[in-house]
């Protein structure tokens, strides 16, 4: 059987030399193939990713090369390819052929892929391809932003793989503090013999960017902060164990409650029309004091709790829906990236990007999001 050799010399007759029996050898095996089995051995032998003679002449020729003969093997290369490709691909008579046209959709593809020329009808129209859409997240994450971003806030990332450092102990969550047991962290695995602070887990919120950011600029900071968290939370029709989220941080002198207030009541009328009311209530996080829960007033029922005689079920008959965790930023927090909490102050809120779609949208279950279903996706274009 063929093996394809190393080039010891890469002149032009050398590589003739070579093509013409890679070509020989394409022509026999071809004409070997009997049924639909051979077929795929045939080719996956030529055409597989890993490992078939393509991927090898790529990688024997084309990659080994010297510089200025790189040109020339990258022209033959080519030529090798789409003739193989021809090859593997062209109709086939008797057994093979009927076997595929049973349902091969390679075989269906691949005689349109390669027609003869005298049957190619060049005045037919070409196939238009459907145009993608903005994924439903996506498109909300985008809006919320650019809310913040016309109150003059500008936008920062970090990574998804983050430290237990700034996941959780420089937003003054203490190693052991019962409240790390509301994140459902999932860990990285084999992380026991580094120090707890630089241990690697799936950020579960995008929390960590606040202290990121502030340890690389100055007050006054005004940003939001989009991004892609997870929990150890088991898919349902309303969790996902990977989720998005978008933060926000306003830190400065002077900063109040009422900043936190006004903002947010703003960015809501902006989100869900300038009718809903905002409220707050007392919660807590670790990284905010005194901290609150958001509710918008429901704008599906306008607040009332029910639609028509139906009870409300996105507000759950309260006319109202939390949507955001905020607070004014713990003093705890500036001390772990130098700021000084005399001197200044701010707020932080952080809310779900696909939670909001759910209900921007009436979406009744989460994992349509990431399943990547076209027929539901393509409601959004
Ligand atoms: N990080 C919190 C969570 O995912 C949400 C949150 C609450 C973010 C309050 C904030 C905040 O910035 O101030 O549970």
């Amino acid at each position: 059987m063929y093996t394809v050799p190393k080039l010891k010399s890469y002149t032009a007759t050398a590589l003739d030399k070579a093509s013409d029996s890679l070509l020989a050898a394409l022509e026999k095996e071809s004409s070997a193939v009997r049924n639909e089995e051979d077929w795929k051995a045939f080719r996956d032998r030529w055409m597989a990713r890993k490992n078939g003679v393509l991927t090898q002449i790529n990688d024997l020729w084309l990659k080994q090369a010297p510089k200025d003969a790189k040109r020339d093997v990258g022209q033959r290369v080519n030529q090798l390819k789409a003739t193989v490709t021809a090859t593997v691909e062209k109709p086939r008579s008797g057994a093979v052929a009927t076997a595929k046209r049973a349902g091969d959709s390679v075989t269906a593809r691949a005689s349109v892929a390669a027609p003869s020329l005298d049957s190619l009808d060049i005045t037919l129209p070409g196939i238009r391809r459907p145009l993608g859409a903005e994924h439903p997240v996506i498109k909300t994450a985008h809006e919320i932003v650019s809310v913040f971003r016309n109150l003059g806030y500008s936008v920062q990332e970090g990574p998804v793989i983050e430290t237990d450092y700034y996941n959780f102990e420089a937003l003054n969550f203490p190693p052991n503090h019962p409240a790390r047991d509301t994140q459902d962290t999932l860990f990285i695995a084999r992380q026991e013999s580094k120090p707890q602070r630089e241990r690697l887990l799936l950020r579960t919120h995008t929390s960590p960017v606040q202290i990121r950011t502030m340890e690389k600029m100055k007050p006054p900071i005004r940003i939001v902060i989009p991004g892609k968290v997870h929990r150890n939370d088991p898919p349902d029709a309303s969790h996902s164990p990977m989720f998005h989220q978008i933060e926000g941080l306003a830190v400065d002198t002077n900063i109040t409650f009422c900043d936190l207030k006004g903002t947010l009541d703003h960015a809501m009328k902006e989100l869900f029309g300038s009718s809903v009311k905002t409220s707050f209530r007392p919660s807590f996080f670790p990284f905010t004091e005194p901290s609150a829960e958001m509710l918008v007033s429901c704008f599906i029922c306008g607040g009332s709790g029910k639609r028509g005689s139906e009870p409300c079920r996105p507000c759950k008959q309260t006319g109202w829906i939390e949507i955001l965790g905020c607070g004014m930023v713990d003093p705890n927090v500036y001390g772990f990236v130098g700021y000084d909490p005399k001197k200044v102050s701010g707020f932080a809120f952080g809310m779900g990007a696909d939670r909001i779609a759910i209900l921007k949208y009436g979406v009744d279950d989460i994992q349509l999001f990431f399943n990547g279903d076209v027929r539901f996706l393509e409601q959004f274009g």
